[in-house]
């Protein structure tokens, strides 16, 4: 039996080798530096980039251009079912289920090559955001928009929510954003990936379960408890007092903190230029004064940097959109990171089985029903 090492939550623990990012020295894509990718790049250099291992040349950014939106059609059974759905669920909720309902019409549902694994991903990047923005429409009384060819992800995602073409300085910031949310090496949602297609499962079957991982607040779920701490705190003057309080009371601030970046997450320094600008530029100049003093009074009590969320919530909300969407986003464009991880999983797949330490009680003897 090997040495009994023990870490909870896994902290610290090197549980795999990867290729596709990586944290020490800042986050990097592939040895590309993120800050690097979002003042260059566009979301969909970056998705080939994760999947491919490489940049894209022009010609085959065209090509994944022209296949993302000849994949963007969504089969009526299952827009059907996204209308069906009772009133209430979740939009994380619609996602993870239409990436296991996807499954069923999707041509290479039984191959797990590498080749097929591509394309299931590409499909699943085209497919998500029809589904996201069908739904909310629907939800909303409106019909579904459909994309529109020869644009980009991030300027059909507002364009198939609002009906209307976004200004480039939105589809920039939305670009931007998902570019930052591709990726992040072995956390929860990727890592539950991973477990499921370690067992020679299915991709869809890998990135239904990541979503649900994700969904949760200690997770991509952040972003929408954000919003909540931004309208509690309501005003400026009032952000001191409220987060001393919150703090004084052991409550977390969502939107602060990270299980690997303890001197600050290099994501949401950049994103939190990018949300000055579009404050100035919507008329949000009040709501940045005060997430600057509410990072401050966390930073003097805890310590504690804001992760990305922290900007990202404030940068959906000058976007004017809906909050229940924050983490359905982050969804549509971490799926290049899923789908990159899976491929990479079964490149050189052992199945991924740790043990756990026994707390339960001794052996005991059977006891008889009537002995109980
Ligand atoms: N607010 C207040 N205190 C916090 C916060 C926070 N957001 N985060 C950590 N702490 C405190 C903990 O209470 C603990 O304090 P203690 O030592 O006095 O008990 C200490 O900092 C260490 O915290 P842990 O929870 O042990 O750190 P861990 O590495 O497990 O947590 C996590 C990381 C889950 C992200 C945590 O910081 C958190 O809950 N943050 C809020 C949720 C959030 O923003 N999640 C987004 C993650 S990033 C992403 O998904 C893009």
């Amino acid at each position: 039996m090997a040495e009994e090492i023990y870490s909870p939550g896994l902290e610290g623990v090197i549980a795999g080798e990867t290729a596709i990012s990586t944290v020490t020295g800042g986050l990097s894509y592939r040895g590309y530096s993120i800050e690097d990718l979002a003042r260059n790049g566009t979301f969909e250099e970056v998705a080939y980039l994760l999947l491919y291992c490489d940049l894209p040349n022009a010609q085959q950014l065209d090509q994944l251009r022209k296949r993302l939106s000849d994949a963007a059609q969504v089969p009526q059974p299952i827009l059907n079912a996204v209308r069906d759905i009772p009133r209430g669920s979740s939009a994380m909720d619609i996602l993870r289920s239409a990436s296991s309902m996807l499954a069923h019409w999707d041509p290479d549902v039984n191959d797990n090559s590498r080749e097929a694994n591509l394309r299931k991903s590409e499909r699943l990047l085209a497919q998500l955001p029809v589904v996201m923005a069908a739904r909310y429409r629907l939800a909303n009384g409106k019909e579904p928009v459909m994309p529109k060819t020869g644009r980009s992800l991030a300027e059909n995602c507002l364009y198939m929510l609002f009906e209307s073409d976004p200004t480039p300085g939105h589809i920039k910031a939305m670009d931007v954003s998902l570019i930052l949310y591709a990726e992040h090496e072995f956390n929860a949602s990727t890592f539950a990936a991973r477990v499921i297609v370690s067992t020679l499962s299915d991709l869809h079957s890998g990135i239904a379960g990541a979503i649900g991982a994700l969904k949760g607040p200690l997770h991509g779920g952040a972003n929408e408890k954000v919003t909540d701490v931004l309208r509690s705190v309501g005003k400026k003057e009032n952000a001191e007092k409220w987060v001393r309080g919150a703090l004084a009371r052991k409550e977390k601030i969502m939107g602060f903190g990270h299980r690997v970046y303890k001197d600050g997450d290099p994501r949401a320094v950049y994103l939190k230029e990018l949300c000055g600008q579009l404050a100035k530029e919507t008329g949000h100049e009040d709501l940045e004064g005060m997430a600057a003093v509410i990072e401050r009074i966390v930073w003097e009590e805890k310590k504690l940097p804001p992760n990305l969320d922290w900007p990202s919530a404030r940068l959906y909300e000058y976007l004017g959109l809906p909050v229940e969407l924050y983490t359905p986003l982050f969804v549509l464009s971490r799926v290049s990171g899923w789908g990159a991880h899976v491929i990479e999983q079964l490149d050189n797949n052992r199945l991924i089985r740790p043990r756990a330490r026994y707390t339960g009680p001794q052996r005991r003897e059977w006891k008889p029903l009537a002995q109980r």
